[in-house]
């Protein structure tokens, strides 16, 4: 294990969603079927939903299994990728189809999953350092996984990348289930979470309000205090520093109550 300073931050990476033009979808699927040797056990799932009364199924996403942990539970150690297309009609809004058309591209990187051993004290953890999430933390009961999305990455003032991290927990416990529960009673919910994702980013893309992995005011703290460095110049003292920002600046938010 690398050097961290809790186990909780001892991530492994669990799957990454990419978002691709409808025309490239079924060819991506026989891609994974052919040459990255998915059988179809190793197809995780595939959601549909009928858009528009009568029109029939489309097929939003589907996650392939291209690779198994060879220790310990190994059940619990996929690696996995999902792929989701816009399956909307031209008629019903799309975040899918216009994040794609804003980055004229056919394919786009939308985030990436790191599992870690204990979400909950992870989502603690980033908390109280300022990260901002979009959901909170949710069961998916069908895949048997605890997670929860973060705000977007990108540069105050620019317009948002849609690009962001997912946090999740394998093969939660039922006494971890009910802490939870206990814990943010109001937020808990349970849900096909990619539906729950799927669904706040359309309202988030809607409502232009796309939140930010950090406040912008926090993210421009930061910057300004290493502006005048290079990478190299950066110091241990700077980054015990940001941390030190990050928790300030989170406990100010949290008192004006937010
Ligand atoms: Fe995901």
């Amino acid at each position: 294990m690398p050097s961290k300073k809790h186990s909780f931050l001892n991530f492994q990476l669990d799957h990454m969603t990419m978002h691709v033009d409808p025309k490239m979808y079924n060819v991506c699927y026989v891609i994974f079927r052919v040459l990255f040797g998915v059988e179809k056990d190793d197809v995780i799932y595939e959601k549909r939903k009928e858009w528009v009364k009568g029109t029939g199924e489309k097929s939003m996403t589907f996650a392939v299994r291209v690779g198994q942990g060879a220790i310990g539970d190994a059940k619990f150690q996929n690696t996995i990728f999902a792929i989701v297309q816009p399956s909307e009609p031209e008629s019903v809004p799309s975040h899918s189809r216009e994040l794609l058309k804003k980055h004229s591209s056919t394919v786009h990187w939308q985030h990436v999953a790191l599992r870690t051993n204990d979400l909950l004290a992870f989502h603690k953890y980033a908390l109280e350092r300022g990260v901002n999430f979009i959901t909170p933390i949710m069961q998916d009961e069908d895949e048997d996984v605890i997670q929860v999305f973060s705000g977007e990455w990108y540069l105050p003032g620019t317009l948002p990348s849609g690009v962001f991290f997912e946090f999740v927990q394998r093969n939660p416990t039922p006494e971890l289930l009910k802490k939870l529960e206990e814990h943010n009673r109001q937020s808990w919910f349970k849900d096909k979470t990619f539906l729950g994702l799927y669904q706040e980013k359309e309202m988030e893309n809607q409502s232009g309000n796309v939140r930010s992995f950090l406040d912008q005011e926090l993210f421009k703290q930061i910057q300004s205090r290493l502006a005048s460095k290079n990478l190299w110049e950066i110091t241990e003292d700077d980054v015990v520093n940001v941390e030190k920002m990050m928790v300030e600046f989170a406990k100010r938010k949290n008192l004006v109550g937010t």
